[in-house]
């Protein structure tokens, strides 16, 4: 049928017809809250390059998890700033760390009222700001894979629900599923940054987390933003070793991989929006060049409508709250 039998603006004549075609919801349920603790923090600190994103002092998380809870959002997920770094990362797994203070935390007053996911990586907690151990000047990928394990393992100690490694280490998946079973973590999941890109997206984060690499760059283990069909691999060795859910990281300039994984795989996909998406947004705001609530809203729907399950966004909390009013 063409033109004019069909005329496709019949679909749009009226807010409840729009309504009632409309394809892609987004509610507070898609949202995954990122949370950054800070050891030994007094007050809440302003991240500069974010704004409106904090990190918290220990004692602020139950606050911070409240609201969170009250705008309806499912799901925290917790980055650690520790006091101390050195070349092993040793404050990455300590049972008595900021990540792990905060995730025994949040299990006693919340119990299952929130979904706790961490992340698990290196980049905090070494002396280099890399993701993994060095070997001289390179990474040691089985190393770094130990290690990540151990971490993941001392946050199942602590009760989390779900760990999400982000370091981009060959088999670290398989190794982390191994060491929660061998613990007896069978019920904890894991919901790695699967296809996660070499990306200028992740600047303002690095200011956030105080993550950045002392020397050289990320490129040896993060996906390069070229290469769609190595991307698809990731994902496809990550679901092989283990995962319950997978992540595309970053989303928006990404959309193009979630919709891939949606067609090609059955597990749920996570995108993560990340802090240079976010602050693109804020700084045209700020300026008063575009709306920041419109624009901030066309790009959830956008994540969703490639086919992401859930989000990862530092928009969480606004978006949660303008989706209730
Ligand atoms: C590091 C990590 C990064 C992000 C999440 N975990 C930064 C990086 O890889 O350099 C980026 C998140 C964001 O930009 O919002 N493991």
């Amino acid at each position: 049928m063409t033109f004019p039998a069909r005329r496709i603006r019949r679909l749009r004549i009226s807010p409840r017809m729009r309504d009632l075609v409309q394809e892609t919801t987004l509610t507070a349920r898609d949202l995954i809250c990122p949370v950054f603790v800070q050891e030994g923090l007094k007050t809440r600190f302003n991240i500069g390059s974010m704004s409106e994103v904090e990190r918290l002092p220990l004692d602020d998380v139950n606050g911070e998890i409240e609201t969170i809870t009250d705008l309806g959002i499912p799901a925290v997920m917790l980055f650690g700033i520790p006091k101390s770094k050195d070349d092993a990362g040793t404050s990455a797994f300590d049972d008595a760390g900021i990540v792990q203070e905060s995730i025994s935390q949040i299990r006693q007053n919340f119990g299952d009222k929130i979904v706790v996911v961490s992340d698990v990586c290196l980049c905090q907690y070494t002396s280099t700001g890399h993701c993994g151990i060095l070997s001289g000047n390179k990474i040691d990928n089985d190393q770094s894979v130990e290690t990540l394990a151990k971490i993941a393992v001392s946050h199942a100690r602590a009760g989390v629900d779900t760990v999400s490694p982000s370091a981009m280490m060959d088999g670290q998946v398989a190794a982390i599923r191994t060491a929660l079973d061998d613990e007896g973590f069978t019920d904890v999941s894991i919901m790695p940054h699967s296809a996660k890109h070499s990306s200028s997206f992740y600047s303002p984060f690095r200011d956030a987390a105080e993550c950045t690499p002392q020397f050289g760059d990320r490129r040896t283990y993060q996906v390069p933003f070229t290469n769609a069909r190595e991307a698809i691999s990731e994902v496809e060795s990550d679901i092989n070793e283990g995962v319950d859910m997978v992540m595309i990281k970053p989303a928006l300039a990404y959309l193009d991989l979630i919709a891939e994984t949606r067609r090609r795989f059955t597990v749920p996909i996570a995108a993560y929006n990340v802090s240079g998406e976010y602050a693109l947004v804020k700084g045209a705001a700020m300026q008063g060049w575009i709306n920041e609530k419109d624009v901030m809203t066309e790009i959830l729907y956008s994540i969703k409508r490639a086919g992401a399950d859930m989000i990862v966004s530092y928009f969480a909390k606004p978006a949660a709250e303008l989706l209730r009013s």
